[in-house]
Parts: C-alpha cells; structure tokens; sequence
C-alpha cells in the first residue's frame, strides 16, 4: 500500500463482532439497541423480536421504529415467537408502557420486517459464518433462542456468545421475590438453552442493578441532542417515573433506574467493564413460588464442570460513556 505525502496511512479496518439481538422492546432493550446501533464495533446481522415485555407484534415494530430513528434500516428485524413455549404470555407493560416505548408515541415504520420467523433467521446468519463468529445479545425471554435450537441442535456448537440479560440470586428478583422478569416469562426457554453447551453468560440483577440511569447520567445523555441520544434519555426518563412509583428508592444521587439490557451489548463491546464468574445454572420450572429463579453453583467439586458465567459487578460509568459515544454526532 503506497501512502502519499499528506495522505493518512490507510490501514485493514478491525474485525468487527458478528452479533444478532434478540429482544423484547421495551425501554431498556431501546437503549441497547441505540448502544448497538450507533457503535462502529459491532457488523449488525439482524434484530430477532420475541413476545415479552409487550406482544411480539408490538415488540417488532418498536424496533422497526428504533432502527429508522438510528437510520439503520440496512438491520433486518424479524419477527418471533408470540408466546412462552407453555406459559401463557405475561408482559410488563407498566414498566415499559402499554406500547413499549415509554412516553414515545408508536407509529408504523416505513420498512416492514423481513419474512423469515425469527429462529430461522437466527439458524442461516449463524450457520452460514463461521463457527463462533455470531454472537447473540439476548434481552427478553429466551423463547426465540430455544426454538433455534430445537430446530437446529447444531447451532449450539457453532454459535459464539450468548450473552443473555436474565437471572436472580444475591438482589432477589424483581418480577417475583425470587426470579427476574425474562427467566420467569419463559423458564423452559431458559433451561433448554442452559441445558445445551452454549457458551451462555449471564448478566443477571447482580450487575444489571448496578448500571443505573442516574440523574446526571440522563442528562449528560440529553446534553448531546442527536435523536438517538434523546431516544434513549426519554426510554430513562420514562421509567426513573415509573420505577420510583413501583418499586421506590431512596432520593440519593447515585441512585435512579437500572437500565438492565444494555449490559450484555455493553460486555460484547467492552468485557473489561464487567466481572463474570465461571458456575453452573439451572432454571426452576416446576414450583409456582419460586418459578424462574436461577440456582448458580459456583462450586466445581459440586457442580462437576462450570459451563456458563454469571456477571457479579459492572462499571456503571463506563457502560453509560459507551452509550454515550454511540449517540454522538457522526462525523
Ligand atoms: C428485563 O425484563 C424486561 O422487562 C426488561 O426489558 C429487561 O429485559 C429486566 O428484568
Ligand atoms: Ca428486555
């Protein structure tokens, strides 16, 4: 390669992570999404939407609507499972509104979903790469992920991370007192996809309650005034309200609500930023009251091997200058 005076050595652009998102949005999941969005670092092959937070029809056309506010309409979004693989569908619309999006009015994207169903589009991105190239966030229940694998069992040795918000253990649950929402929205998903080798790590409430949208840290973000930064102040604005009237906290400034999805597309981009420890997890399914709990071992005598990993602490600071840079102006 000749560089001419004046001219900036050209140099072989870094691989960038292969990643699908599989998700439910949802404010949180938004933020993510903006996250993955505006970040250089991450080569987009599709967003998988899932019943969850709202109805998959709804969960696929916030994220149609994200995607045009991030001018991203080169992501297909395909549509997935409309409910649990036997739960009936629960939602948490007063967490997220009864659209999804918080305080943003729904309107109907002007791109469509792509026509295949969300587990077949999972099975050919990752099938077609090469093995452990394609990593999936996944930030709703995992009823999507379980039908993928169902349908191709080989998938669990080809895929690369599965780096799934879900999970309740040292700060309890918080759709139960046990369990956290998309372990509990569809617990037999969660099991079969802990069940077959994937390399799953799990950013359970542990960490997830650790990455919180501070007053400050809202308005740094509103501070940068591109539609994606303000996108994603209006998804925390929203449920700082919410969250205070549902679950309360004290009046302390490092407190406000935790913006649980970005973590797992924070991981992909910056595993630094996270504390994981190897164990083993298992899924209640059978017992009402405790429906949903994940019972992590981390003793390997006991546990015999330790296949997954369950994030104990996050850098807060560092997660929000991340989605800071991605809704920065792009120059
Ligand atoms: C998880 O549940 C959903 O309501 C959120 O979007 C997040 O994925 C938190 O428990
Ligand atoms: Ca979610």
């Amino acid at each position: 390669m000749v560089a001419y005076p004046g001219e900036p050595l050209q140099t072989l652009p870094m691989t960038r992570q292969a990643l699908i998102i599989d998700c439910d949005p949802g404010v949180d999941d938004a933020v993510a999404l903006m996250l993955a969005f505006g970040s250089g670092e991450l080569d987009l092959l599709a967003i998988t939407a899932v019943g969850g937070n709202v109805p998959v029809t709804k969960t696929a056309r916030n994220a149609r609507m994200l995607r045009q506010i991030a001018g991203r309409e080169d992501v297909p979004v395909f549509m997935g499972a409309d409910r649990p693989l036997r739960r009936e569908p629960a939602g948490a619309g007063e967490f997220h509104g009864a659209e999804g999006l918080g305080d943003l009015t729904p309107r109907e994207p002007d791109a469509p979903c792509a026509e295949e169903h969300a587990a077949d589009a999972i099975i050919d991105r990752v099938m077609n790469r090469p093995g452990k190239s394609v990593a999936i966030a996944v930030l709703g229940p995992l009823t999507n992920v379980a039908l993928a694998l169902r349908k191709a069992p080989e998938l669990a040795e080809r895929l690369g991370p599965v780096a799934v918000m879900g999970g309740a253990r040292s700060e309890g649950g918080n759709i139960t007192a046990s369990a956290e929402f998309n372990i509990w929205a569809d617990p037999e998903a969660a099991a079969e996809v802990l069940a077959t080798g994937c390399d799953v790590v799990l950013f359970g409430l542990d960490a997830t309650h650790q990455v919180r949208a501070t007053e400050a840290r809202i308005a740094a973000l509103e501070a940068i005034g591109t539609p994606m930064a303000d996108t994603a102040a209006s998804m925390m604005r929203f449920s700082e309200r919410v969250e205070r009237r549902l679950v309360g906290w004290p009046s302390l400034p490092e407190w406000g609500p935790p913006v649980h999805d970005l973590c797992p597309v924070a991981w992909l981009l910056r595993p630094d930023l996270f504390a994981l420890k190897p164990c083993r997890i298992e899924v209640e399914t059978q017992s009402e009251l405790t429906r949903g709990h994940t019972a992590v071992e981390f003793r390997q005598g006991v546990a015999g091997a330790l296949p997954h990993r369950w994030a104990v602490s996050a850098d807060a600071d560092g997660v929000f200058d991340l989605i800071a840079e991605a809704c920065a102006p792009r120059g």
